[in-house]
């Protein structure tokens, strides 16, 4: 029996394996809306065979875009543009769909990767960022505004207006982007947050605001729909967020109500240095798991069916979730269910493909012709 193919619950939520696809930006949506680009890309790894769809960083408001191709929800006509594509995902697959809700704060503004991804100057079309406070990310770089009681207030409310919406759209599930430098985790992370008020210096208070956020998002969508959130659980930068920070903090979302806690690094700081290798997030997550008892996602360098089955199998981990691999190989999760004994969904006109060798993938299929 595989682990990696053996069913989980997240609320209400029946997932019948453990892998997420990862949100990945795509830098392609118009004024924030959705278009043919993510109808191909969305449908596309809603059959890749994993339980679950994470929809890419979605901006709660236009200035919390990281760059111009940024999708959003955060009025009519971006609600509008994802219907149809979430309307087809639900005709021809089975997959649970979350939406990662974001606020790129001060590194928003930013070209995107392809075009070199530095920060948009304003004379060039960019737009004045906002942080908890007014330290850039990068020297040389236009600084944020800091966010005052109005501004703490209007964000904190797109965040729960988009939460609403995603509801409506019929979203399954919601993680809140609190990792990689963006906004949520420039609060919690003293390298960019420098505030003197209740939302700056003890780690109590850089906690508040994301706190304050998660608690206003869980109580707006669903009691049965899971809330999770992404996490990077160091800043890899010396006097930054860390490790032990994370674990005060997933105690804290423990508290709350949180379905998962999916765990990533980086992202604040042009300094830190990473120490990559396969599953280099893995003790991570291992680690929140242990000490404060929560659900965990692992994510980073999983590529391989048997890293992954072996990360689930020790419980580690409860799931895993893959971004590259799985646009390398958008039928990811076929595969490591034919190497590891499981089964994943295919649509009736895929069914065909099934190996010869393998005739339970698909569980039970039937096909003839004349
Ligand atoms: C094209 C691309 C876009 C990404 N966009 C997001 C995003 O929107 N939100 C996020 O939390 N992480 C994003 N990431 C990071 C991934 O979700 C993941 O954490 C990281 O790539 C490590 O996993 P991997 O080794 O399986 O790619 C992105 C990664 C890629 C490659």
């Amino acid at each position: 029996m595989s682990s990696l193919f053996s069913p989980i619950r997240l609320r209400e939520l029946a997932l019948p394996n453990r892998i997420m696809v990862a949100p990945m930006c795509q830098y392609s949506a118009e004024n924030g809306a959705a278009n043919d680009w993510h109808f191909t890309h969305i449908n596309s790894l809603a059959l890749s065979g994993a339980a679950m769809f994470c929809i890419e960083a979605t901006a709660v408001e236009a200035v919390g875009r990281i760059t111009p191709g940024c999708l959003g929800l955060w009025n009519d006509a971006t609600e509008a543009a994802l219907r149809p594509i979430l309307a087809s995902v639900r005709k021809h697959s089975k997959i649970a769909v979350a939406m990662q809700l974001a606020h790129a704060g001060r590194k928003g503004s930013s070209f995107r990767p392809w075009e070199g991804g530095q920060q948009i100057p304003l004379a060039d079309g960019g737009w004045q960022t906002e942080g908890p406070s007014d330290v850039a990310h990068k020297d040389g770089e236009l600084p944020p505004r800091a966010l005052d009681a109005s501004g703490l207030k209007r964000v904190h409310d797109a965040f729960v207006e988009t939460a609403r919406r995603a509801d409506r759209l019929g979203i399954d599930a919601i993680e809140l982007h609190c990792a990689h430098g963006y906004l949520l985790h420039q609060f919690l992370s003293p390298i960019s947050n420098k505030r003197t008020d209740k939302y700056g210096g003890s780690l109590e208070n850089r906690m508040r605001y994301p706190l304050e956020v998660f608690d206003a998002v869980r109580a707006v969508f669903p009691a049965r729909k899971p809330v999770g959130i992404k996490v990077s659980a160091t800043d890899w930068v010396e006097g930054g967020w860390d490790l032990e920070q994370t674990i005060e903090f997933a105690r804290e979302l423990k508290k709350r109500g949180v379905d998962w806690i999916d765990v990533s690094s980086g992202g604040v700081s042009p300094q830190q240095k990473i120490p990559l290798s396969p599953g280099y997030q893995v003790p991570f997550a291992q680690a929140i798991k242990e000490a404060a008892e929560v659900t965990t996602m692992a994510v980073g360098l999983i590529t391989e069916a048997r890293q992954a089955e072996d990360i689930v199998a020790s419980g580690k981990v409860d799931m895993v979730a893959l971004a590259r691999g799985m646009l390398y190989d958008p039928r990811w999760a076929w595969h490591a269910a034919a190497e590891l004994g499981g089964e994943v969904y295919a649509p009736p006109q895929y069914w065909r493909s099934q190996p010869s060798t393998q005739k339970a993938l698909f569980g039970k299929t039937t096909f003839g012709a004349r």
